[in-house]
């Protein structure tokens, strides 16, 4: 009954996607072309041959310079059409998608044009039938003080953004650092997530701080919360949403997490199936599912269960989910 076309038609929200995680080889070789840009490789294998991690650090080493190639306005909007195409065919019917500025103010590129492009093609995605919206991420390896310049230069951008999140390497970096900027995120109106995922003990620190201290609306990741039970009743009790990512988690950590995941499902936590960086991992949202259903031998509630938390824990206001749900 849980068929793949099944799952891929089934209507989803996806709210952890990494809009630079969705650059595929073609078209970074098209981008290094265009843009006359040495990216090391000039051809899709030779691109290809290096989409291969067995870490976040591994994963971050290409993920960065490949971002070379995204110059221009025209470059982040063409990036994000692809991927808003490619999550219409996977059952997508909203997205609120993370950009990292930082990745790209840092060489050199306005930050209007990654704002602007990726906002155009957010509005031209509801021609595919979606709805988007965009999640300024921090790179929490930078300072407090160069996120703080960053919102401050995003803000006039406000009415483009639905909220702020951080990304990049956790090790060191936790979200206590980044409270100041969080605070004012949200007097600013934006909505607040984390990545929260230090595959370690010690871990459950960080979670602590994001849900006692920040007060996130989301955590992103965050699956080894099963490991205290109070911070799940805590999250539980406030509504808050766990964007997991099995076939990332499987690349990272070399494990799905697909127990944690099913145990929040089953305590009723607001947990759903994300990509992450699909064009890195090689599965856009649906073939997450497929890959959970048959790694977690999931029944059709559990994944019915799923997608409805997928829109419970969007940012969409009430009326619009009404819609959906
Ligand atoms: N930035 C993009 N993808 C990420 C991931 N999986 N973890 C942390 N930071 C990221
Ligand atoms: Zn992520």
């Amino acid at each position: 009954e849980l068929t793949r076309d099944f799952l891929y038609a089934l209507p989803k929200c996806e709210l952890h996607l990494h809009l630079e995680g969705t650059l595929e080889p073609e078209l970074k070789l098209e981008l290094a072309v265009r843009n006359g840009v040495d990216i090391g490789q000039s051809t899709v294998d030779e691109i290809t041959a290096t989409y291969q991690f067995d870490s976040l650090a591994s994963f971050l080493g290409v993920y960065y310079p490949a971002m070379n190639v995204l110059v221009a306005e025209q470059d982040f909007y063409d990036l994000a059409m692809a991927y808003f195409t490619r999550a219409a065919a996977n059952g997508v019917r909203h997205v609120e998608a993370f950009f990292d500025p930082q990745a790209h103010t840092s060489r050199g590129v306005a930050i209007d044009d990654v704002i602007l492009g990726y906002s155009r093609a957010a509005r031209d995605a509801a021609g595919l039938g979606v709805s988007a919206a965009l999640i300024l991420c921090f790179l929490r390896d930078f300072s407090a003080e160069s996120a703080l310049a960053t919102l401050t230069s995003a803000l006039p951008f406000a009415e483009h953004l639905v909220g702020v999140g951080l990304d990049s390497d956790e090790r060191d970096n936790p979200p206590a650092k980044f409270a100041e900027v969080f605070a004012l995120a949200r007097e600013a109106g934006l909505k607040l997530t984390m990545h929260c995922d230090i595959d370690q003990v010690g871990s459950i620190e960080n979670i602590r701080q994001v849900l006692e201290d920040i007060g996130v609306d989301r955590i992103d990741h965050g699956t080894n919360i099963v490991e205290n039970p109070e911070l799940v009743a805590l999250a539980i009790e406030r509504g808050v949403g766990f964007t997991t990512c099995p076939v990332s988690n499987s690349f990272v950590s070399a494990d799905m997490k697909a127990d944690e995941i099913v145990s929040l499902l089953a305590q009723g936590a607001k947990v759903m199936l994300n990509s992450d960086d699909p064009a890195y991992f090689g599965a856009y949202v649906a073939d997450n599912y497929v890959a959970l259903v048959e790694k977690a031998g999931l029944s059709p509630d559990d994944v019915v269960r799923l997608a409805k938390n997928s829109f419970e824990a969007s940012w969409l206001s009430a009326d619009e989910k009404l819609r959906y749900l």
